[in-house]
């Protein structure tokens, strides 16, 4: 397993060019499998999940070509099984679901599973499911949906945490080519759902209020090939932005949009940090002293819960109590234990991280667990006196494209080792 070698101290400066979304990619290409026409994806990141998705694609029969950043996929004919083994290793492929039982009204699909964020159920998507008509049956770590068939209907798809992003998506899926009206009520209101919604439309689907909580989809008998472009991925952009303020450097986002940063924007200038969009993009630079802050996680445009890992890296160097507060995932602080190996001052109790700011950090081996909690380890490197060494980067690969180079673009030292 690859490492990353960094040596912290030197501020971050320069431009960073923003990626396509990981979030909005992943279901604009499930979106693909609605249609045996040929569907061309651009702005698509080079990042493991997304190559992942690519297999499942192809093992289901779709033909998928990549050049660059141009993703072509044409599902002429497809399966209604997902491959157990690829599905099972990535939660955003459940995200194939709502267009199986679309397109085929059947599907036959692997349980995600959880991961070290949470334990992650799906019964909002399944709810969502059955609401259509679906007969929905879970056995052998499958979960099998099936309809003759599909009707619209209202759905109400909040949950104990708030709206489902995924959850919103596959419903969406599921109702474009069923017929009659279907209205999600505490739908996602994130871009990524926006983004999947104009790609939709950009098929012939008829969908309207999508990124508000209520969107109504009026069903179609088919929908045709399209062309798309990603959004920007807010999340890798926060990433950037906040390292560049960790180390005391001036880094600007090329091609981040910066409206879909507000919460992030509130947050930092909050703490004194100079944030300034213009057409070269959005640059962020650290006042003379910050301030700590509180920050709770809340679904969009409330603070990202993928941005809460970094934000606590960047909240144990200001002087002072900051806490956080975890709101979408019940086990998101696996980072913390890593922050303390690097002389980070907090505890978590319950939902909660009290992070008593100003002590200084040291380098050290740190094993990554997540993807956001392991660009949260990256920063600390970045900034922590001597050599990190960051353990397990395949997470980091799955979801920051190019992330060695970014950084030393941007004036890091930063090497990758290959693991054993
Ligand atoms: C998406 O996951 C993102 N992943 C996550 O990003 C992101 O953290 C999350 O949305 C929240 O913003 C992709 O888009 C691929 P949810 P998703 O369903 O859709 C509970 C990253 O780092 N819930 O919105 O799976 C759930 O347990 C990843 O890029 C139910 O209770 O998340 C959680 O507490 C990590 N029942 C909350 O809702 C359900 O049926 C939000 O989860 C579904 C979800």
């Amino acid at each position: 397993m690859d490492s990353l070698l960094i040596k912290g101290g030197k501020p971050l400066h320069g431009v960073v060019d923003i990626s396509g979304a990981k979030n909005a990619v992943l279901p604009i290409m499930a979106a693909t499998l609605l249609t045996p026409e040929r569907c061309v994806i651009r702005n698509v990141p080079d990042l493991a999940d997304v190559g992942m998705m690519e297999r499942i694609l192809t093992s289901m029969g779709a033909s998928v070509q990549r050049d660059g950043g141009t993703l072509t996929v044409q599902a002429s004919r497809i399966s209604d099984k997902a491959d157990y083994d690829l599905v099972r290793k990535m939660r955003g492929s459940i995200c194939v679901l709502g267009p199986l039982l679309g397109r085929l009204h059947r599907a036959t699909v692997s349980m995600p599973g959880g991961c070290v964020i949470g334990v992650r159920p799906i019964d909002l998507h399944l709810k969502g499911m059955r609401a259509l008509g679906a007969e929905v049956k879970t056995m052998a770590g499958y979960v099998r949906v099936k309809s003759r068939r599909l009707v619209g209907a209202p759905v109400f798809l909040g949950g104990r945490a708030g709206p489902t992003v995924l959850g919103t998506a596959n419903v969406m899926m599921a109702a474009v080519l069923a017929e009659g009206q279907t209205i999600i009520e505490s739908a996602a209101c994130e871009p990524e759902v926006t983004d999947l919604a104009k790609f939709l439309n950009a098929m012939g689907a008829k969908i309207a209020g999508a990124g508000g909580p209520t969107i109504t989809i009026t069903g179609v008998k088919q929908l045709h090939g399209a062309e798309h472009e990603v959004i920007p991925d807010r999340i890798e952009a926060a990433t950037y932005a906040i390292a560049g303020v960790a180390t005391r450097g001036e880094v600007t986002l090329r091609g981040a949009r910066i409206e879909h940063l507000t919460a992030v924007i509130d947050k930092l200038r909050d703490m004194g940090v100079k944030v300034e969009g213009h057409a070269g993009g959005i640059t962020f630079k650290r006042g003379r002293s910050l301030r700590p802050v509180d920050i709770t996680t809340l679904p969009y445009p409330g603070f990202p819960t993928d941005v809460q890992a970094q934000m606590m890296t960047l909240l144990t160097l200001i002087p002072g109590i900051s806490i956080i507060t975890e709101r979408i995932f019940e086990a998101r602080f696996s980072h913390a234990a890593e922050l303390l190996r690097l002389g980070a001052d907090l505890a978590i109790e319950g939902p909660s991280a009290i992070i008593k700011g100003g002590s200084p950090l040291s380098g050290a081996p740190v094993m990554a667990s997540d993807l956001r909690a392991s660009a949260a380890l990256v920063i600390a490197g970045l900034v922590a006196k001597g050599i990190t060494q960051v353990n397990r980067i395949y997470h980091l690969d799955r979801g920051y494209e190019k992330i060695d180079a970014k950084l030393h673009g941007l004036g890091a030292s930063v090497s990758r080792v290959a693991g054993s």
